[in-house]
């Protein structure tokens, strides 16, 4: 079987493990990287997407999107989790290719119209490129295979605020409009990421295993496993963006639901998303009136983990 994939990115240390991936698994035929702020500024984001590529010997168009929030004032990179270049701060080589002269919500429509029925799209970071490409063609809806999702949290609680998962957090009025745009959907949370937990030796494992990209991948493991150290005392660290492509190519390593997903866009609690499962009646309807969607409630992690370690090494 083959996985006809767009992947939307900021890279980012764990979006760079996801892209070695969907470079090297031989059933993920990548179409292109699009690219937005969030772990790193826009720029960078594009910049590393070229470079992944390049080091694993691949000419992938990469599409550059979103600089910053539709609505929120932008908070700053975290560069105290990815480096301020997205890669752990080591010195990169240089980049020699070009970004394609569309933007990623232009390269999203085209590519998913030039395939209808067989692209998924793989979003890794805040989701202002996928509400563009909606904007730009809500038909779009129809023509996808699939959309799946790293971000939010149903049950586990945030990581950049109590409720409030990083890359909903972002931009959650883009997150609302993709959440909800009534495409076939599958969440994959804090509640699946935070069960799989990649070790020293799984990281020298991948590294060894992927030639120039794997260096690259050496050095900026160690600066986000020393983040994950201090900051959730774990000798290791979560692949969160991986776990998106282990959803699509082994979805029986995950437990999920259908339910109906909701964005809280303003105030204390913006960025958390609510889920109401299918058929369950609360108080009101509120809560249960947008399209059904799947969510992750949990996930096999050891073999989830088991999964990327064999794809990359
Ligand atoms: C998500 O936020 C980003 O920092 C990571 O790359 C991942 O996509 C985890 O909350
Ligand atoms: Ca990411």
């Amino acid at each position: 079987m083959s996985y006809p994939i767009i992947f939307d990115t900021d890279p980012g240390v764990d979006d760079a493990q996801a892209i070695a991936i969907a470079l090297r698994h031989p059933e993920i035929e990548l179409l292109g990287l699009t690219t937005t702020y969030g772990n790193v500024d826009i720029n960078v984001a594009t910049r590393n997407a070229l470079l992944l590529s390049e080091l694993a010997g691949r000419r992938i168009p990469v599409a550059q999107g979103a600089a910053g929030p539709l609505v929120k004032p932008r908070h700053p990179a975290p560069a105290h989790i990815h480096g301020a270049n997205g890669l752990g701060n080591i010195d990169l080589p240089e980049v020699h290719g070009r970004a394609e002269p569309i933007g990623a919500a232009q390269f999203i429509v085209e590519t998913v119209r030039a395939r209808p029925g067989e692209v998924t799209l793989v979003a890794v970071g805040p989701l202002g490129n996928l509400a563009a490409a909606l904007q730009l063609d809500p038909g779009i809806v129809e023509a996808v295979k699939r959309v799946v999702i790293m971000g939010g949290s149903i049950k586990e609680g945030g990581n950049v605020s109590p409720v409030a998962e990083a890359n909903i957090f972002n931009d959650p009025h883009a997150a609302s409009r993709v959440l909800t745009a009534g495409w076939p959907l599958t969440l994959v949370g804090l509640d699946a990421t935070h069960r799989c937990v990649l070790s020293p030796a799984d990281m020298d494992a991948i590294a060894a295993g992927q030639g120039e990209l794997g260096a690259v991948l050496k050095g900026s493991y160690a600066f986000y496993r020393e983040f994950y150290q201090q900051a959730l005392s774990i000798d290791g660290c979560c692949p969160h963006d991986s776990c998106a492509l282990a959803w699509l190519l082994r979805p029986e390593l995950f437990t999920t639901a259908r339910g109906h997903l909701s964005v809280v866009t303003e105030g204390d609690a913006a960025g958390q998303t609510l889920f109401a499962p299918e058929g369950r009646a609360f108080i009101d309807e509120r809560w249960s009136r947008t399209p059904l969607v799947e969510a992750c409630l949990g996930a096999d992690g050891p073999a989830v983990v088991q999964w990327i370690v064999d794809t990359l090494k």
